[in-house]
């Protein structure tokens, strides 16, 4: 193991900084919002909050060792376990007051930061960059609540976005058969996720590939044409479950052509990606579209694969880290961008948006990569491996840049939409 250098010790001080600045920003409402549960599917703000400092706690202070005592007392700090508590019950427990959540995070911060400055060089830097994520991962899902919350908005409309391009929507490109490298390891990624590892070469044959993100004016002629009322375009589970849930078009869109958006009401904006879908209404948009789902490999190809080096490039656009003008993330601008707004973020097949915009659901369940080893939070992937979820790609305008990566899998059961998920398709070359 190599002594994390000076530059990696401030690039994760940093990272931890950038998070917690976000996770103030996104509690910094009156009690009653922070208390109050928003949505079965979703904690109170307030939990989150503390759930962050305690995982903190855990991994950073303790080495993930429960058993040794934390900064809050047991009997408190087993509140904010998330397998013990279902999330539709949080708010019935008797979690901290804010102001009391608050404070415990910031004391332990402190002690983080002093055992960060204090790294030495057998020490390795992973469980930093592990904590970033998990609280970068929690300030997605509070914007998940923020979004449900009725009323007024609180967050405003969003920083503004680059317009997009005409003439994408609907455009492929193919992806010519033949082997890549799927996934990563820590020596070119350090920071990975255990479930991205390890990187093995795979064989695939040739597809298409949707060129942009489907948006919400092609998605409107699907629910125009009928395709909620059509069986055939779903599968046997995807339409008993738009029939149980009363489902007739995306979350959040009304029958007038508007839709809400965290609290402000607004014409839907044509050529910006759908969100808001389930798995199974993105399996149905696609049968009506003569197209299917990508699976997550070729989801990867398309986005990471340079067939003319003949190898894997770390983003769709190269090497270097996103910035505003490849991507859409962060979080501020509270929607996706239009379709055609990043064509510097290509990637070297021509395909646009992969990164941020929308999570796209693929076709693919949850599994472990040949070889998979836990990492030191070893409950993060293995339980929901084989379950009946479907992996997510690319990352949201939710998303933080410093936490993403091509090899990102997020998973999720197929019948949720509060997520930022939208679609994207392919076809069989
Ligand atoms: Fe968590």
């Amino acid at each position: 193991m190599t002594s994390p250098s000076p530059s990696v010790r401030e690039r994760l001080a940093d990272e931890l900084e950038a998070a917690r600045a976000r996770t103030l920003l996104l509690t910094d409402h009156d009690d009653p919002v922070l208390l109050r549960q928003h949505t079965p599917l979703l904690s109170p703000l307030v939990w989150d909050l503390a759930h962050i400092g305690q995982q903190e706690d855990l991994w950073l202070l303790r080495a993930g060792d429960p058993r040794r005592q934390g900064l809050l007392p047991p009997d408190v700090e087993s509140l904010y376990d998330a397998f013990t508590h279902p999330r539709a019950g949080r708010a019935r427990l008797p979690l901290l007051p804010p102001v009391e959540a608050r404070s415990f995070c910031h004391e332990v911060r402190g002690r983080v930061l002093d055992r960060l400055e204090g790294l030495g060089p057998d020490d390795d830097p992973f469980d930093f960059a592990m904590v970033v994520s998990h609280e970068q991962q929690h300030d997605e899902t509070m914007l998940q609540a923020l979004a449900l919350r009725p009323g007024p908005p609180l967050l405003g409309t969003g920083e503004p976005l680059p317009p997009g391009r005409p003439g994408l929507a609907g455009t492929s490109v193919l992806v010519p058969g033949g082997p890549f490298v799927l996934g990563v390891d820590a020596t070119t990624e350090p920071f990975s996720l255990d479930n991205e590892r390890p990187a093995h070469r795979v064989e695939l044959p040739a597809f298409r590939i949707g060129r942009v993100p489907v948006t919400n004016a092609e998605y409107a002629a699907f629910v125009a044409d009928g395709g909620y009322r059509t069986p055939r375009w779903w599968s046997t589970r995807g339409w008993e479950h738009r029939i149980a849930a009363g489902l007739e078009r995306p979350h959040f869109w009304a029958a007038d052509g508007t839709r809400t958006r965290f609290g402000t009401v607004e014409d839907l904006p044509p050529d910006e990606p759908v969100q808001h879908v389930t798995f199974f209404e993105a399996e149905a948009y696609a049968a009506w579209a003569g197209a299917r789902l990508p699976t997550e490999l070729e989801w990867e190809k398309a986005a990471t694969w340079d067939p003319a080096a003949g190898r894997r490039r770390r983003f769709p656009w190269g090497e270097a880290d996103p910035t505003p003008g490849v991507a859409n993330l962060g979080g501020t601008a509270l929607r996706p961008a239009p379709v055609g707004a990043y064509p510097a973020g290509a990637s070297a097949y021509g395909v646009e948006q992969l990164m941020g915009d929308v999570w796209e659901w693929t076709s693919s369940p949850f599994v472990p990569w040949p070889g998979f080893r836990p990492m030191l939070y070893a409950d993060y992937s293995a339980p929901f491996f084989g379950g009946d979820y479907r992996v997510l790609r690319g990352g949201a305008w939710s998303v933080a840049p410093s936490i993403l990566r091509p090899s990102f899998r997020n998973w999720d059961h197929p019948i949720r939409r509060q997520i930022f998920s939208g679609i994207r398709l392919a076809w069989d070359a």
